[in-house]
């Protein structure tokens, strides 16, 4: 299949690095397909980034049926152009994909498509450490019908970015409360999928926490409320007694890319590292025992986010005197070094567009 491109006349300008937050800001174009049944996935085309025209009863509006992914494209010194491992992210598109009934996309075409927008865009691609050019990859059903089933037809679109830090804190530690009261997910359901409705399940408490002064909320698991699961956008680690946990993937969690990153640096360092349950009462004892020595979150947005206070019901616990634990900094430095070209890729990560 043939990208077609229609470019914009009138260019853009975008912000100075030190002026980007997360998501507001849009570059001039964007990439889009369709899907049919008779066509299979057909007319990619690159052009001025606009409003969707749809019907007011296209399936996605009602019941939810989106998925999307979140990566970053990264600017070296000498000017070139990095993706952080992209293909990673296209088949955890698949299989949300395959979870909400959505045709499948492929992957060599995909990154074909995003290297010739990213090529096109690249004066919108910031330039300090600590700024990139957020991509946004989303399918939509987009049946005009109000019977529930899976849509026969979609869109995919690609749209870009530029941005800062995801939280207001930049990486100073953040705060996060446990809801005792909501859950985001459930084994069995859509947890694992990068999809709208877990989202939108998140909101409510969500909302709640920043009233209180959290950033975000750590989620327990749907069943038993009990054992930790992730936060709002990111996968969740812990220092006990130099023991590196992060919860075990159980479906309803999201499979995040970073905390696989990390998992794998830690496995190279020699740390002791373990995926496996960790109840609250666990991590309450160890903050009591002073064994708690770190809790930092992953997240293509967040990036490697140290988290200073928990909060959970009545108790709240500090950690690490709310300051940026040693652990945080190791892993950010090196994952931040390899995003940007500044240190080898010694996991094979980066994948280069120019
Ligand atoms: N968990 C949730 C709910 C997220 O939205 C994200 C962000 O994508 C993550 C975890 C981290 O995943 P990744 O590291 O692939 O960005
Ligand atoms: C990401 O880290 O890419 C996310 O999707 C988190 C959030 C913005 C939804």
């Amino acid at each position: 299949m043939e990208v077609s491109i229609t470019e914009k006349q009138e260019k853009g300008t975008r912000p100075e690095d030190s002026k980007l937050a997360f998501g507001s800001i849009f570059t001039d174009h964007m990439f889009n397909m369709d899907y049919s049944p008779d066509k299979g996935w057909h007319n990619p085309r690159i052009e001025p980034f606009k409003d969707l025209s749809l019907s007011p009863a296209t399936m996605m509006l009602h019941y939810g049926q989106a998925i999307f992914e979140g990566l970053k494209a990264y600017k070296t010194d000498d000017g070139n152009i990095r993706l952080y491992r992209p293909r990673d992210n296209f088949k955890r598109l698949n299989k949300s994909a395959r979870g909400l009934c959505i045709p499948e996309i492929d992957i060599d075409f995909i990154m074909e498509s995003l290297k010739t927008l990213l090529k096109l865009e690249k004066n919108w691609i910031p330039e300090t450490m600590g700024t990139s050019l957020y991509i946004r990859p989303t399918v939509i059903a987009t049946d005009p019908y109000l019977g529930v089933r899976a849509s026969e037809t979609y869109r995919f679109f690609i749209i870009l970015s530029p941005v800062g830090a995801y939280y207001a804190a930049g990486f100073n530690p953040v705060n996060i409360w446990i809801s005792k009261d909501h859950v985001r997910a459930v084994r069995g359901g859509i947890g694992e999928f990068k999809t709208a409705a877990n989202y939108a399940a998140s909101l409510y408490a969500s909302e709640k926490a920043k009233k209180e002064g959290y950033a975000q909320v750590l989620w327990l698991d749907g069943v038993e409320r009990k054992y930790i699961e992730e936060v709002g956008a990111m996968n969740i680690f812990f220092n006990i007694n130099n023991e590196l946990i992060t919860p075990e993937l159980n479906g309803s969690i999201l499979p995040g890319i970073t905390r696989d990153s990390v998992l794998q640096l830690a496995k190279r360092w020699g740390m002791k590292v373990s995926e496996r349950k960790i109840s609250i009462d666990e991590l309450i004892q160890a903050q009591k025992d002073g064994s708690l020595k770190e809790v930092f979150g992953s997240g293509t947005a967040a990036v490697i986010s140290p988290v200073g206070e928990i909060r959970y019901g009545d108790d709240v616990m500090t950690i690490a005197d709310g300051k940026t634990g040693p652990m945080a900094l190791k892993f950010n430095k090196a994952i931040t070094e390899i995003q940007y070209g500044k240190a080898e890729d010694t996991e094979a990560w980066i994948e280069a567009v120019d």
